[in-house]
């Protein structure tokens, strides 16, 4: 009897990797597991999910023994953290990523064309806009996907967003598509769809993290403003977290955050949120998302802010040195608290509304640069389910680009145009609280600026241009000679000044 062959080999049995595999076989699916260190395949297949599975389920401990596993085409899915970077000959290496390099170095001999390599990594999309045009030279497809949801929506039905070679769909959507989450009316639409050509499925898993950042620098925002200024306990902060999450801020991080104000350190019986250090980490993403909105020239300043507030957060030993020499404006609210917990929850919902329609910015100008079609509203369905940033609120993002295919910023859409313009007075008074007692709100803010900006018929730059025209005969436009120009004056030499 010949040798029974699996519908999926997965490479990379890390937490993640392990539940994309129990999840693919639950759904009906035979896979065959591989890991560089090999112990892991062993250590794995000993675990009582994993001898569950029975036949379904088989180890490789090698990577020819892998691919001599598979059904034709060949699936190969990497789940490798970058950590493990190996250096790679030939192809060119991107610093913080030549694991996947190596692997596909290796896996190349072993391949027949039109076999298929996904990359399931938060890897930077100018690495899979290179191996997707690099394995199509030589016949092999490859896919380059987002997942998000981390270790539990891995298991039970993550958020995808497939980029590559769209050849590769086909073979890899009946996968995707079981073993994703599902949203809509009889929840049955799965979050797992072709997203776009080379690199753009990684792009958008990368905006899809901005994003998440710029939620989750608000939602600590909107906590710090309810602790700070209103003294409120961990008791009230759960209150309002639940009661917010039962409007148009539902989402997977307000629910979590709601938890979090219940949990009970059970050594000292404190609340544990309490006892966490107050340094933020970060493994890029948002970073990325930060430089390649400055690379396009588009204003991601949500992430950006969010970015930076983790990094000033990290510097804890000069801000307890800094508290001690600098002084500022301190207190509490002495307004209504009521009224200013609901604005509160009005500047937290604006603000998200600018992140969003930051990220969409990006995302379309990152379309145009790199020559991908995408849809944006399906976007915005892929996030609805399974992905860190999941919300009610992407279900309007998805209406108003059904509406208007071409909307070039979510804030002129009709409902988001409304929702802000309720919400503004609230929004301009919670900033203004927060700087009267020096409570440090950079994403409120930044997003209440950007409002400002995008909303202005004129903005100073006139007088930037003749800044930049006075010392370096930059050149300017004139507003009342459209079409002319550029101009140039001599400045230093026609100003009035006082001899
Ligand atoms: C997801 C998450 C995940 C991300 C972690 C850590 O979509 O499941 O976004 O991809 O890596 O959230 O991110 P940071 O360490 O950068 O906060």
């Amino acid at each position: 009897m010949s040798e029974k062959k699996y519908d999926i080999g997965l490479m990379g049995l890390a937490v993640m990797g392990q539940n994309l595999v129990l999840n693919m076989v639950d759904h009906g699916f035979d896979v065959a597991v591989f890991n560089r260190t090999t112990s892991k395949v062993d250590d794995f297949l000993a675990t009582d999910e994993a001898k569950s599975k029975g036949d379904k389920l088989t180890g490789a401990h090698s990577l020819a023994e892998l691919v001599s596993k598979l059904k034709s085409p060949r699936k190969i899915m990497l789940m490798i953290q970058s950590k493990d970077a190996v250096p790679a000959p030939e192809i060119a290496l991107y610093p913080n990523n030549a694991a996947v390099d190596a692997v596909i170095q290796d896996l190349l001999p072993l391949l027949d064309k039109g076999d298929i390599i996904i990359d399931g990594g938060n890897t930077q999309f100018k690495d899979t806009e290179r191996r997707t045009k690099f394995l199509a030279d030589k016949g092999i497809r490859f896919i380059g996907t987002g997942v998000s949801g981390g270790e539990e929506g891995a298991r039970k039905g993550p958020s995808m967003m497939p980029g590559g070679d769209p050849e590769a769909w086909e073979y890899v959507k009946p996968i995707f598509q079981a073993i994703s989450a599902k949203v809509g009316p009889n929840h049955d639409v799965p979050c797992a769809e072709w997203v776009g050509n080379r690199g753009a499925g990684h792009y958008v898993k990368m905006v899809h993290n901005g994003i998440e950042y710029g939620d989750m620098e608000l939602i600590c925002e909107a906590y710090w403003l309810l602790k700070k200024a209103l003294g409120f306990t961990n008791e009230e902060l759960y209150e309002v977290f639940r009661d917010w999450n039962k409007g148009e801020l539902d989402s997977y991080l307000i629910e979590i955050t709601r938890d979090i104000f219940t949990v009970k350190d059970p050594e000292t019986k404190k609340h544990l949120v309490d006892l966490i250090l107050d340094t933020a980490g970060a493994k890029g993403t948002g970073k990325w998302m930060s430089q390649l909105a400055l690379d396009l020239g588009v204003p991601s300043t949500l992430v950006t802010e969010a970015v930076y507030a983790r990094c000033i957060s990290a510097m804890k030993e000069q801000r307890i040195h800094a508290s001690k020499i600098l002084t500022g404006p301190s207190g509490t609210y002495k307004g209504d608290r009521k009224e200013f917990v609901d604005q509160v929850r009005q500047a937290l919902y604006a603000s998200k509304i600018c992140s969003y329609a930051q990220g969409y910015v990006q995302i379309m100008a990152a379309a145009k640069e790199y020559d991908w079609s995408l849809k944006y509203g399906q976007i915005a369905m892929l996030w609805r389910g399974g992905c860190i940033i999941r919300a009610v609120f992407l279900e309007r993002i998805k209406e108003a680009f059904d509406e208007n295919p071409n909307l070039e910023n979510l804030l002129l859409a009709p409902y988001f145009k409304s929702e802000v313009e309720k919400s503004q007075s609230a929004w301009r008074n919670v900033v203004k609280t927060a700087v009267e007692l020096g409570i440090p709100v950079p994403g409120f803010s930044t997003a209440l600026t950007y409002f400002d900006s995008y909303r202005s018929e004129n903005l100073p730059a006139n007088l930037l241009q003749a800044q930049r025209d006075y010392f370096g005969a930059h050149t300017y436009k004139r507003v009342d000679k459209p079409g002319e120009g550029p101009f140039h004056t001599d400045w230093i030499n026609v100003r009035e000044v006082e001899k």
